[in-house]
């Protein structure tokens, strides 16, 4: 059987598979106002078994790199086995997590063990109350003690994600430039994106351009493009002068990168979703855990892949689309 290469060229070798879609803290931009709870139509939630038979059917169409995500993936009781699992899949080189971080200080050493090479950690803000704000209620002292108990279980480079947004956190750009200085982390900005049409208002309101986080990075010091840090996803990454850590962007509005999507992702309750603004999806539960059906339904899947030319057409099309929110697709 073939390997995962779309319509329009593009090798998928990277699976993001969303392991739960409940989340432990709400931020706004994930969760709207107007969806409120922290589990908007929550699903069937796939089993561990049924995770592990996507993911060896993954592997064996050419995926070598998964990423668990959620919802909070740390919330699963299972998750050290999972990822003990899917490491020991043959063809997967790379296991990793996008996390909060408010549980990794406790599972950081038995993730490790387990296998997991990588971990992504979302923090918008240094500042306990805007941090309890933004997150609707959480401490920032456990991200905190999460950050560091991955980078002294070895989990390097440990990612820190920041969603820019004005009037919210764009204040503190320069704090977050200067913790790459003496630290070795890669600080990531992110353009905010309008997901689905709860956004529009808030999105409209909050929203800032990579120019802009550029320009407010570069108060701190001259950013020198480093070409040898390209990583698997849409990072582009600079350091400051003589700093131990590199500071990135990732431009899904101002600048998208569908061009060289090497992703699908997996929802949590077991369907794909071929990219992460589209409105299809392929149920691979129906499968039973057949081998041979979930791959046939992988490589159906790629022909709903978008066009690129089409999105370097209208790029803002993509956008206020998605039946589900962030929480419930892993980001
Ligand atoms: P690595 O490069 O493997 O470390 O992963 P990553 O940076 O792709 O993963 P992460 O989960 O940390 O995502 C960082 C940001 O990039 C989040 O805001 C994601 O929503 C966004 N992102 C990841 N993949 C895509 C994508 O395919 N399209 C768009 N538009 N955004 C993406
Ligand atoms: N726009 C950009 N990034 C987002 N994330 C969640 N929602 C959005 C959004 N609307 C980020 C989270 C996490 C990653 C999975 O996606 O901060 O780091």
């Amino acid at each position: 059987m073939g390997k995962l290469i779309d319509p329009y060229g593009r090798e998928i070798d990277y699976l993001r598979v969303s392991v739960i879609d409940k989340c432990n803290l709400k931020c706004f931009y994930c969760v709207p106002d107007d969806v409120g709870s922290c589990s908007p139509n929550v699903s069937e939630v796939m089993s561990l078994e049924e995770i592990i038979n996507i993911s060896k059917a993954a592997a064996a169409l050419g995926i070598k790199k998964v990423r668990l995500t959620g919802g909070e993936p740390l919330v699963r009781k299972d998750i050290v086995e999972m990822v003990s699992k899917i490491s020991q899949i043959e063809g997967i080189d790379d296991i990793s997590l996008t996390t909060n971080g408010v549980l990794l200080n406790k599972l950081a050493p038995a993730l490790v063990k387990a296998g997991l090479t990588r971990v992504n950690i979302s923090l918008d803000s240094l500042n306990p109350e805007n941090f309890k704000k933004i997150t609707r209620g959480g401490a920032l002292k456990k991200t905190q003690e999460g950050i560091q108990a991955a980078l002294k279980a070895g989990l390097t480079p440990v990612k820190i994600n920041v969603v820019a947004m004005k009037g919210i956190n764009d204040g503190e750009i320069e704090e977050f430039v200067k913790l790459t200085v003496e630290n070795d982390l890669h600080v990531r900005f992110i353009e905010y994106m309008p997901i689905s049409k709860s956004h529009q208002k808030q999105w409209g309101e909050c929203f800032i351009p990579l120019s802009e986080i550029q320009g407010l990075c570069e108060k701190i010091g001259p950013l020198e493009k480093q070409f040898s840090f390209h990583g698997n996803g849409p990072a582009d990454y600079y350091r400051i002068q003589g700093a131990k850590g590199l500071v990135g962007f990732i431009s899904p509005v101002s600048r998208h990168f569908c061009g060289q999507c090497n992703r699908l992702r997996i929802t949590s309750d077991g369907k794909i979703k071929p990219c992460l603004f589209s409105m299809d999806e392929i149920d691979l539960i129906e499968a039973g855990g057949d081998q041979e059906k979930i791959k046939q339904l992988f490589l159906q899947s790629l022909k709903f892949r978008p066009d690129p030319h089409q999105v370097d057409k209208n790029p803002d099309s993509r956008f206020n689309c998605s039946k589900r929110e962030m929480q419930q697709i892993g980001g």
